[in-house]
């Protein structure tokens, strides 16, 4: 089972070693409560590393709400028990002091791509997202870091804030993985009921009909109106938003183009979901 490891110092005591080694070590940041999704991103890293850190801290700087903080799942001995099969070498649980040390007072914000789609039904929470995500890439001197398309716009935001200051880390996006009933697979899905479960599946096919319309030469104005309806009729209780935008930098669009992606967040019997595709 990988070692376990909750303080900054023993850490870097790994990773000097490895450094010394010349091996290549990849980063895969999450919050636990771990799903093939994660799992997926895990063994991207151990194709491509020498060396695979996984890193599980729920980051209280990336949530809008305090009960979503609270509520959030964690099951770090499944997670650990998980991530034995894919050989990970080692799993960084910081305790908070060891990223958020008393009077920390930095934020990395990263603007323009941090204001539209889920920027703006959550403020600040893609600053947490940024500030935490800097904070272990440096922690961990990693030479990759494996990010899902799941969360696309984080994704962006990443590899713009890897650009702009110069990390030596080349950020890697993964393909969403999903359930067999389309839902992608999110943590949060273990939130909804059994019988929410089943109207969550509405929201990816809504989304491919869209796709295929779309690729067909729709409009989303055309579009959009039966699509929303078709969400809310499913039992959603409010739709953030359904966009179609380019997938680079993420401006908005009202046809298909080359890397033109549909992005939607949904709220379901209180539980917040999100999906994007290619279109
Ligand atoms: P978390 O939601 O735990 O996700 C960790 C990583 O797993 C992210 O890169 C996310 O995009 C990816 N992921 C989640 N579901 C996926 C799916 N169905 N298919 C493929 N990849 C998936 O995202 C975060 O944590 C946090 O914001 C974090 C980056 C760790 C910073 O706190």
């Amino acid at each position: 089972i990988a070692p376990i490891e909750r303080r900054l110092a023993g850490l870097r005591q790994q990773t000097a070693l490895w450094r010394k080694a010349d091996e290549t070590i990849g980063v895969v940041p999450t919050m636990g409560a771990l799903h093939q999704g994660h799992l997926s991103l895990a063994r991207a890293a151990r194709e491509k590393c020498d060396r695979v850190i996984v890193t599980i801290f729920v980051n209280p700087k990336q949530f809008n709400d305090p009960d979503d903080l609270k509520n959030y799942p964690r099951t770090e001995d499944e997670d650990a028990r998980k991530l034995e099969s894919i050989g990970v070498d080692l799993i960084y649980v910081p305790e908070p002091d060891q990223i958020y040390p008393d009077g920390f007072a930095t934020t990395v914000s990263v603007a323009g791509l941090t204001d539209m789609l889920c920027g703006e039904s959550r403020p600040g929470h893609f600053d947490g997202v940024a500030t935490v995500v800097s904070k272990l890439f440096t922690q961990t001197s990693a030479d990759y870091a494996f990010f899902g398309e799941k969360d696309y716009q984080q994704l962006q935001i990443v590899r713009r804030m890897a650009r702009d200051l110069d990390l030596p880390v080349e950020v890697v996006g993964c393909p969403t993985i999903r359930e067999d009933d389309g839902l992608a697979m999110s943590s949060r899905n273990l939130l909804l009921s059994d019988r929410s479960r089943v109207y969550a599946t509405m929201l990816a096919e809504v989304m491919e009909d869209m796709r295929q319309k779309l690729q067909g030469g729709a409009s989303m104005a055309a579009i959009l109106p039966d699509a929303k309806s078709r969400i809310m009729t499913a039992g959603f209780n409010k739709i953030d938003y359904l966009e179609l935008r380019d997938g680079d930098d993420l401006s908005l669009l009202e046809h298909s183009k080359p890397d033109a992606r549909l992005f939607a967040a949904a709220w379901l019997a209180g539980v917040r979901l999100i999906d994007n595709m290619a279109v």
